[in-house]
C-alpha cells in the first residue's frame, strides 16, 4: 500500500508542460515513467486506483488552453473543475485570472497531484473528494468538466447533474474529443483543437477536441 501520496506522484511522474496548455507544468507519466503500464492487478497490489492524474487527458488540455486564451470567462470568478485529474483545468483557470478555484475528484490522489501541480505553478487551488452529484450542484459562476464521457453511466449522470447547474445559472463547458458516451449534437461547439496525446492511451498521437458550452 502506498502510504506517502505525494512522494509515489514524485517517483513516478516528470515535471513537464503539458503539450496543448504549455504555459503550465503538471507532474506527468511518460515513457520515463510509465505507471500505465501496470496492470489491474498490480494497481490493486499497491492500492493505486487507475492513475487518471497522471496523464493531461485530450479533453482538459483542450479546455485549459480556452480557458487560458478566453480569460474574460474566468477572471475574478469563481470556478468549479469537476473530474480534476491532475488538476490541469483548475491551475488554467487560476491563471486566467479567477477569484477561486475548486479541483474536485472522487480519487484521493488527484488530491495529492494537484497540491503538488498547484505548487509546482505557484497557483493556490482547494480541493475536495465528495462525490458531488450525490447531491445538486453547488454554486458556482463557471463549472468545468473535462474529459468526463468515457463510460455510459458517468457521463448520463454528470450530463444530467451539469444541466442542472447551467438551469440554476451556471456556465458550463466540457472538453470532449469525441468520447463514445459525448452527447455532441445537445452542446454548442466554441471551439476546436488538435491535441497531441500519446499512442500508449489513445487511438490517435493527435487528437481533435472540441469544447463545448451548455445552451
Ligand atoms: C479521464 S479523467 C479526466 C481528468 C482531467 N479532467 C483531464 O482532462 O485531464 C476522468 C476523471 O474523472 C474522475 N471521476 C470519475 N467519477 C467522478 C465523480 N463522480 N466525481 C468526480 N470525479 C470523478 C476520475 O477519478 C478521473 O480523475
Amino acid at each position: 500500500m502506498i502510504a506517502d501520496r505525494a512522494q509515489f506522484i514524485r517517483d513516478n511522474t516528470r515535471l513537464q508542460a503539458p503539450p496543448h496548455a504549455p504555459e503550465l507544468v503538471l507532474h506527468l507519466a511518460d515513457e520515463i515513467t510509465p505507471i500505465w503500464r501496470l496492470t489491474e492487478e498490480e494497481l490493486g497490489e499497491i492500492g493505486l486506483p487507475p492513475p487518471f492524474w497522471a496523464f493531461a487527458w485530450a479533453g482538459g488540455q483542450a479546455l485549459a488552453r480556452y480557458l487560458l486564451d478566453h480569460p474574460d470567462l474566468v477572471r475574478g470568478k469563481r470556478v468549479l473543475d469537476f473530474a480534476s485529474g491532475s488538476g490541469l483545468v483548475a491551475i488554467a483557470a487560476k491563471l486566467a485570472g479567477a477569484a477561486y478555484v475548486l479541483a474536485n475528484d472522487i480519487d484521493v490522489f488527484c488530491g495529492a497531484a494537484l497540491e503538488a501541480n498547484a505548487l509546482a505553478n505557484k497557483v493556490d487551488i482547494a480541493f475536495a473528494a465528495d462525490n458531488l452529484l450525490d447531491a445538486p450542484p453547488p454554486a458556482f459562476d463557471l463549472i468545468c468538466a473535462g474529459d468526463i464521457c468515457y463510460e455510459k453511466p458517468m457521463a448520463d449522470q454528470v450530463l444530467a447533474w451539469l444541466q442542472v447547474a447551467r438551469d440554476a445559472g451556471a456556465e458550463v463547458l466540457v472538453g470532449d474529443p469525441g468520447r463514445s458516451y459525448f452527447p455532441r449534437d445537445r452542446l454548442i461547439k466554441l471551439a476546436e483543437y488538435q491535441v497531441p496525446t500519446t499512442r500508449e492511451l489513445e487511438d490517435f498521437e493527435v487528437k481533435k477536441t472540441g469544447v463545448y458550452a451548455f445552451a
